[in-house]
């Protein structure tokens, strides 16, 4: 009796820790090319969560070499834009680096002055020739100025066209109008939404609201950007935890963003920053950890400018 009851119970046990396992396994993340986690989005779509970011390259040809240099890094998402001037460049590439379209993940940004219904399906049209890659993994309004309503009529023309895959707003935290906006006038629903987020600016409350719908928060400045010079890096805090783990402070500012859940696409043409930057996936930072970075949010933003600036701005820019 007392061998029947030793062995239901080393079964039961056996059986606990198999599922214990299986829901482990279940819990991990999906990851793609070095480690990289990929979120389904809210149109059913797997985008890695970290890529490069290609504002502020220098010149095209170095865009271009940011961009081979990453994608033997193994970086296999790019955050570009028309007004960036980087599109070229990532297409020429691609093509170079001889790694399939399809394990590429590929963002651009229309800017403003090609919105409108009949204006931007030829933006996109446009777009497609200076990228020569067939198709666009995710297509952002970049600023919530001018006709956003009528462009976001033609990007879902395009979406339903095969010419984009999915639909995103950038800087649309500027206001709730705008937001709201953007809503209830879409029937394709954005699945990401851009904005500056770090770990002094972390937008609680826009990211509860996009959360609300199901929107992926995508970091721009995940490092404070150029104009912070090196704020981030200097954080007593963050260096602190850097030494802890043998990492450099942009590392684990990196890291940070990956486990608060936000898609994350850090720029730079340095190409040893590049390597630097995509180097997180193999060490974790403790809750404790992560308690301390949340704790630097003091909501200052380095990009400070208005909506009216940059309603100023944008028209005075000619692509
Ligand atoms: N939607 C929007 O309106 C919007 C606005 C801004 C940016 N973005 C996107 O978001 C991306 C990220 O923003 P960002 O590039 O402006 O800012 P960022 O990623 O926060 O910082 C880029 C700056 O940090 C430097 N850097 C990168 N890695 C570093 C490292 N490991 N150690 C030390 N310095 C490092 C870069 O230097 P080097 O350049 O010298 O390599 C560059 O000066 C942009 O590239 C762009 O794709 C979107």
């Amino acid at each position: 009796m007392k061998t029947l009851d030793f062995l239901c119970r080393a079964a039961w046990k056996g059986l606990a820790g198999l599922l214990a396992l299986t829901s482990f396994v279940f819990a991990q993340e999906k990851t793609g090319t070095a480690g990289v986690p990929l979120v389904k989005l809210n149109n059913g779509v797997e985008m890695p969560r970290f890529g490069l970011g290609s504002f502020l390259q220098p010149s095209e040809d170095i865009c271009e070499q940011s961009c081979l240099t990453a994608l033997e890094a193994g970086y296999r998402h790019f955050d570009l834009a028309h007004a960036y001037n980087s599109e070229r460049a990532l297409g020429r590439a691609v093509k170079k680096s001889g790694i399939p379209r399809e394990e590429i993940w590929i963002t651009s940004k229309l800017w403003p002055t090609e919105y409108g219904e009949g204006v931007t399906i030829k933006a996109i049209d446009s777009m497609l020739d200076r990228l020569q890659t067939g198709y666009i993994d995710l297509l952002y309004v970049h600023q919530p100025v001018g006709d956003f309503v009528g462009a976001w009529k033609d990007m879902e023309k395009a979406v339903r066209a095969g010419k984009v895959r999915t639909l995103g707003i950038s800087n649309f935290d500027a206001n709730d109008e705008v937001f709201q906006t953007i809503m209830d006038s879409s029937t394709i629903k954005p699945a990401v939404l851009q904005m500056e987020c770090h770990p002094y600016a972390q937008r609680l409350e826009m990211r509860e609201k996009a959360k609300a719908y199901g929107i992926q928060v995508e970091c721009w400045f995940p490092l404070g950007g150029a104009a912070s010079q090196g704020a981030l890096f200097k954080d007593p805090v963050i260096k602190r935890i850097a030494e802890a783990h043998g990492k450099s402070p942009a590392q684990v500012i990196l890291r940070w963003h990956i486990q608060e859940g936000f898609s994350v696409i850090p720029g730079a043409s340095n190409p040893d920053y590049i390597k630097e930057n995509i180097r997180i996936f193999d060490f974790e930072l403790s809750p404790d950890e992560m308690r301390q970075i949340r704790a630097l949010n003091k909501e200052q933003r380095f990009f400070n400018a208005s909506l009216e600036d940059v309603e100023k701005m944008v028209w005075s820019l000619k692509l």
